[in-house]
């Protein structure tokens, strides 16, 4: 075999890691693959015939077919598995080669993994990807963070794999380090709070009417030709139309509703915590998911805790309408969370994210793309510095115009008893956000009452304690 031909390594030829090397090749890039599976690269092999795509057995004929300096891809599994990888090479890597690690990583062991790679002045990336198996195989958005000079290396490539928006890729270099998968587990987290809130508005429907799985695939296709326009709705709208080949009954009625989640959205919450930087939306998806992964709990507790439900009485188009206004107003603030995260965690980690071009490369081929994000980027292109998406001049508008269907949505969630929590977490940081006073005042009274944590004051500078007349018992 003739050896140093292939341009990039992969390494994890699950279906993402496959969809991609298809994809490069596309492209006119060669690809040798490795994965322990050896049926993976069999596989592989098969199908890759004629193509300038090979598999590998051994990671040592997997590194002598790489051509020098070596670009190596991982599309493994995010903690230990990219660890155990990583160590498997390390003795096989040189000066200038580069390892991406494509994958969920955490952004955490990603900045470690780079800070001890360098120090052998071995490159790694942490690269996020965005758009599941049709993104990888036919254009993903693409999200590099890590030393500029070895974005350089393997821009024309990624430019060349990523989904394009108006001919512009969706990919650009994000920051040093760990940005790259810092933005996409925001990128998640949003996807979260959007799954989420979507879902809402389908407990709200399904509660308050008898719609049909027809009627609802219709709803969603008629708001994904308006202002919700976007892959989630859309992909939505196919859900309620798919036919359940085991009973031909709809599939998304033999779903069991339970959601499982493979730690992003968590990740997302743990750090806007860590960093003190409100984001209730994308909180409320997380806890969603964990409260309906309690199911027997949930079946027990159905028998014993009452409400008193007060009948929906409004028309179906009524519920409707004040629905579309509320997926598009807590959508908006689900996207300002997630900005002003990044905001945050940029100048905490010296990342200098430009949030223009976050929205840019989401536009297109990733799972939060949408219409929205072209106003997202108009507000962050004007404005680069701006505190919170909401307060943009345009964001306000369209928060202002959509808010009166929103407090109904949810006042019929209270009165119907269906949980929606995003959405009123939504409406809640809109809210608090919008209020010049707030009754923290109150919460520094009483933690200075029983801790003497002291407290500022309105019309002085200090800081003070008081002896209260404690006549709490
Ligand atoms: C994407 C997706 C992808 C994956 C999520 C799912 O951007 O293509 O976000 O990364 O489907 O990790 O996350 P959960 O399994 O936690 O829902």
């Amino acid at each position: 075999m003739p050896t140093q031909q292939y341009d990039y390594g992969m390494i994890g030829l699950g279906t993402m890691g496959c969809n991609l090397v298809y994809n490069m090749c596309d492209h006119g890039y060669s690809v040798a693959g490795f994965d322990k599976d050896t049926a993976k690269v069999d596989a592989l092999i098969n199908e890759a015939e004629g193509k300038k795509v090979t598999g590998m057995h051994t990671v040592e004929d997997f590194f002598a077919a790489l051509k020098s300096p070596k670009v190596i891809m991982l599309l493994v599994p995010a903690g230990k598995p990219v660890d155990a990888v990583v160590a498997e090479l390390k003795p096989f890597l040189s000066k200038d080669d580069l390892v991406m690690d494509c994958g969920n990583s955490h952004f955490t062991d990603t900045d470690r993994r780079t800070t001890e790679l360098i120090k052998e002045q071995i490159h790694f990336m942490g690269v996020g990807i965005s758009g599941g198996e049709f993104g990888a195989r036919h254009g993903p958005s693409i999200m590099p963070g890590g030393a500029k000079e070895a974005y350089e290396r393997v821009a024309p490539m990624l430019k060349d794999i990523s989904a394009k928006v108006n001919g512009e890729p969706c990919v650009t270099w994000l920051g040093p380090g760990s940005a790259g998968h810092y933005v996409k587990m925001v990128h998640n987290g949003i996807e979260y709070g959007m799954m989420q809130l979507i879902a809402e508005a389908y407990h709200l429907l399904k509660e308050c009417t008898d719609l049909s799985n027809d009627d609802l695939h219709a709803i969603f296709v008629k708001w994904n030709e308006g202002r919700l326009k976007s892959y989630l709705i859309e992909i939505t709208a196919d859900i309620f139309a798919q036919q359940d080949d085991l009973t031909g009954n709809r599939l998304v009625d033999m779903i069991l509703d339970t959601s499982k989640q493979n730690g992003t959205g968590q990740w997302t919450s743990q750090s806007a915590m860590d960093l003190y930087l409100p984001i209730p939306d994308i909180d409320a998806a997380v806890s969603a998911r964990d409260l309906s992964a309690m199911k027997i709990e949930r079946l027990a507790a159905e028998k014993i805790l009452n409400w008193h439900k007060v009948n929906f009485t409004n028309t179906i188009n009524e519920l409707v309408d004040w629905l579309e206004q509320a997926l598009y107003f807590s959508i908006i603030t689900a996207y300002a969370q997630g900005m002003a995260l990044m905001q945050r965690a940029s100048k905490e980690f010296n990342y200098d994210l430009k949030l223009d071009l976050v929205a840019s490369i989401w536009r297109g081929g990733c799972i939060i793309r949408s219409v929205l994000l072209e106003d997202i980027l108009s507000a962050y292109t004007a404005e680069p510095g701006l505190a919170n998406l909401m307060v943009n001049k345009d964001m306000a508008l369209k928060l202002e115009g959509a808010q009166d269907g929103f407090r109904l949505a949810i006042k019929t969630g209270v009165n119907t008893g269906v949980p929606m929590p995003a959405m009123m977490a939504s409406l809640a940081y809109y809210d608090g956000y919008r209020r010049g006073w707030l009754p923290a005042n109150l919460v520094q009274a009483q933690r200075d009452y029983f801790g003497a944590h002291t407290y500022e004051r309105t019309d002085r500078k200090g800081t003070f304690h008081t002896q209260w007349n404690q006549n709490a018992e």
